[in-house]
């Protein structure tokens, strides 16, 4: 039993070029996320309001917004969000202009005092605010749980952990969680017990309805733990363009699942995506050639060779 659609969240102008070793440049970035809103694609994260000493990828996030907003990228119909991990990345991103924004926690303590400076409980404090004023300014807000598979410094992550986090997420506000694989080490079985204590009466009673899934693909299990969570009945599914991405903070991470092979494995089992193949390959041409590189994604290398 699978969703008869799979929204896509797009998340490879940010988690992806947050990642790169060198600063793209911000017309390299505007003209990807111009390519991408092409796709049918409605869903772009498009940037991060962090500190620019942590992550200097994304210290054009302003000029990426101006952009957006300014000179024909937009498209009607298109979510343009940015990642706000407190109430000056929110400000910032409300003066820019962001249709959406997103915080982002994590199960693990090591990796929250890695990626945003302090503990997860003191991370639900601090997003909490955050809710609220987005919310007052009508700005919908996404939450990302990290490490739900396993982290970087800890090692294992118990499920419940997660499903606490999820919850307290929804209940400041989130219109969905984000379940993300940051480092990619996860199986198909553990992301169903995952969702399960997310997800389930036993657990902690999110509505798979408001639940995405976010994996990095760095041994190969991505799509099998995508598959996995719509078996579940999960219908939101992040990725990025190219197979772009990974985590500054989160060593050994390699990219996202690419959006490539996610609408290929969905098309092909008649899961509607709302994106046309062809445009989105122009996307993934644009970016791989600016970055002077292949794309990850096995399905634009098969396509595009053919
Ligand atoms: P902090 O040091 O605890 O915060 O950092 P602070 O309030 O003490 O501020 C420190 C400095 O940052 C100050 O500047 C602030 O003004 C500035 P200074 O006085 O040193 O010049 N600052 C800011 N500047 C711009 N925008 C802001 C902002 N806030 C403070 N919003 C903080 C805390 C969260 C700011 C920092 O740790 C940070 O920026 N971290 C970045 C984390 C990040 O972007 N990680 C990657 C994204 S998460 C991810 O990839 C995982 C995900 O994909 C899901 C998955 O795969 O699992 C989402
Ligand atoms: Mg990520």
């Amino acid at each position: 039993n699978l969703p008869s659609h799979v929204r896509i969240v797009e998340v490879g102008p940010r988690d992806g070029l947050q990642n790169e070793p060198g600063v793209v440049e911000t017309a390299t970035k505007v003209a990807l996320i111009s390519a991408l809103g092409d796709s049918g694609l409605d869903y772009i994260e498009a940037t991060s309001f962090v500190s620019p000493k942590w992550v200097p990828q994304m210290g054009d996030n302003k000029e990426v917004f101006a952009a957006i907003n300014g000179d024909g990228v937009r498209r009607p119909g298109v979510v343009y969000s940015a990642l706000t991990p407190n109430m000056r990345g929110l400000e910032a991103a409300i003066e820019a202009g962001a249709d959406e924004v997103a915080v982002f926690g994590a199960a693990s303590d090591a990796f929250s005092l890695r990626n945003i400076n302090c503990t997860v409980i003191e991370s639900m404090e601090r997003f909490q605010p955050v809710c609220e004023a987005a919310a007052k300014a009508g700005i919908p807000v996404r939450g990302y749980v990290s490490t739900v598979m396993g982290c970087p410094y800890a090692g294992e992550v118990d499920p419940e952990a997660v499903g606490w986090v999820a919850r307290r997420l929804l209940d400041m506000g989130c219109r969905e969680i984000s379940l993300g694989d940051t480092i990619g080490v996860g199986n198909p079985m553990q992301m169903q017990r995952v969702i399960h204590a997310v997800c389930s009466d036993e657990g902690h009673g999110v509505p798979l309805s408001a639940v995405a899934v976010h994996c990095h693909d760095t041994y190969g299990t991505a799509l099998a733990n995508i598959l996995a969570a719509m078996q579940m009945g999960v219908s939101v599914v992040d990725s990025a363009v190219g197979g772009l991405g990974g985590c500054p903070y989160a060593k050994g991470a390699s990219g996202n699942v690419a959006t490539e092979d996610v609408v290929y494995m969905c098309h092909g089992m008649g899961v509607e995506t709302g994106v046309d193949m062809d445009a989105l390959l122009a996307a993934s041409r644009l970016i791989s050639h600016a970055l002077g590189r292949e794309p990850a994604s096995k399905a634009a290398k098969a396509l595009i060779a053919k």
